[in-house]
């Protein structure tokens, strides 16, 4: 028998407990032994819980036990979660959690600490949610060169923008349902920035590439200033609009992003929608690969989670952490230098001359007429793909010239 604690009864801590409750023939089956919840840490009085008499406000009530050896932290943020998953690791257990940020922040130093203490730090729903991407990326496409991620990495965010598009739902109502269902952080303002999705393709980018990339210095831009004519453009271009997180090696550098970007619809995402994620990993051997699957939620989760825990008593004795060097230098190339294309939407005071203006400063452009009422003092066109950096400082200007009013959208085009 193997003894679990829980650190956090949440949405996906709680459902971790239902899945191990649940499943408990086949996972002990699977693992080759007894899967026991013993106890669950929560500072909340849940007197309601299914699982009350597992609940403790007491964190030496785990620690002290010398028969739990697998900790799994789903408390979410860096503050106690940090501290609780140095501990279990230096006190030689198993640390399993689905924290994303944690992982994002203080994976090199928790990957070594776990190496160091000879168990394994495991982080398989950290992105994703229900789907194998860690594992794959780790394991079954260890034998190739990385070369590129693209991914939609945030359910919230994706199940927002679908409802928008498809149902002509408004943002904050939207919003409020992902809430509902469990999608959302406890701060939704992660996913609607797109920090979350940051978080993510960090945490594949550090695997994909063998070194630390880390999330603060990833451009990082969210889906806030979206709007439904926004899309409408989209459809008439052929395309979608999604939150995408990318990167890709680039020489001995890397270049990593997360901002909205318009994909066409023949793009191998363009129809995730919903809750859903999928992750496009290009490697030299397999050419490209996609993970699809849900997201967030609570049991998609819990699956992924307990996926881990799995693996942990099926390998007793084992343990293998990768380790992310940080790289003495900034590994990640300046935003400003990756060619792409972007969308452009201005409110103008003379379409004439507004026209003119754009052509002449920004070269090639393509105009795209909506013909819808209300957009009779708008143009929006399409740029050529060049570096980002003086792309975007030419759009900067158009808002500063008398024939236009402002600028009202930027949206990448992205192609890989
Ligand atoms: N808030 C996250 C999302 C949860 O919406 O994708 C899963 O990581």
């Amino acid at each position: 028998m193997v003894n679990v604690a829980v650190l956090g009864c949440g949405v996906v801590g709680s459902g971790v407990v239902e899945v191990i409750k649940k499943n408990s023939f086949s996972i002990s089956q699977r693992a080759g032994m007894e899967i026991k919840v013993k106890w669950i840490l929560d500072i909340r009085d849940l007197p309601d819980s299914p699982y009350a008499d597992l609940l403790t406000k007491n964190s030496e009530d785990i620690f002290n036990d010398d028969t739990v050896s697998i900790i799994v932290e789903t408390i979410g943020g860096v503050r106690a979660a940090y501290e609780f998953t140095k501990k279990a690791l230096q006190s030689g257990r198993h640390v399993v959690t689905s924290n994303k940020e944690l992982v994002a922040k203080h994976g090199p130093e928790l990957l070594k600490m776990a190496s160091d203490n000879k168990v394994n730090y495991l982080f398989e729903a950290s992105v994703g949610g229900g789907i194998p991407i860690i594992r794959p990326l780790n394991q079954c496409l260890a034998a190739n060169e990385i070369h590129g991620i693209t991914g939609i990495l945030n359910g919230t965010t994706n199940y927002i923008l679908t409802q928008m598009k498809k149902e002509g739902k408004d943002f904050a109502d939207a919003l409020k349902e992902a809430q509902k269902n469990g999608y959302a952080e406890a701060d939704p303002t992660a996913d609607i920035e797109g920090h979350d999705a940051c978080r993510k393709i960090a945490i594949l980018s550090s695997i994909a590439y063998n070194e630390y990339v880390n999330c603060e210095n990833i451009y990082t831009e969210g889906i806030s200033k979206l709007t439904v004519t926004d899309m409408l453009y989209a459809e008439k271009m052929n395309s979608t609009i999604k939150l995408i997180g990318i990167s890709k090696r680039v020489g001995n550098k890397v270049y990593a992003r997360v901002s909205p970007a318009m994909i066409r619809k023949d793009h191998p995402l363009a129809n995730v929608e919903d809750v859903f994620n999928a992750i496009v990993v290009k490697g030299d051997a397999i050419g490209e690969a996609m993970f699809y699957g849900r997201g967030a939620g609570k049991l998609p989760t819990a699956s992924a989670v307990v996926a881990d825990i799995i693996d942990i008593v099926k390998h007793t004795g084992m343990y293998g952490n990768n380790i992310w060097e940080r790289k003495s230098y900034d590994n990640l190339i300046n935003s400003g230098e990756n060619d792409i294309g972007f969308f452009v939407r201005v409110k103008v005071r003379n379409s004439e001359e507004a026209k003119k203006f754009i052509s002449r400063s920004l070269g090639q452009v393509e105009f795209i007429s909506l013909n819808k009422p209300g957009l009779q003092d708008e143009l929006a066109f399409v740029t050529a793909k060049e570096k980002e950096g003086p792309m975007l400082e030419k759009i900067k200007v158009l808002g500063t010239i008398a024939s236009i009013k402002e600028v009202v959208s930027i949206i990448r085009i992205e192609e890989e």
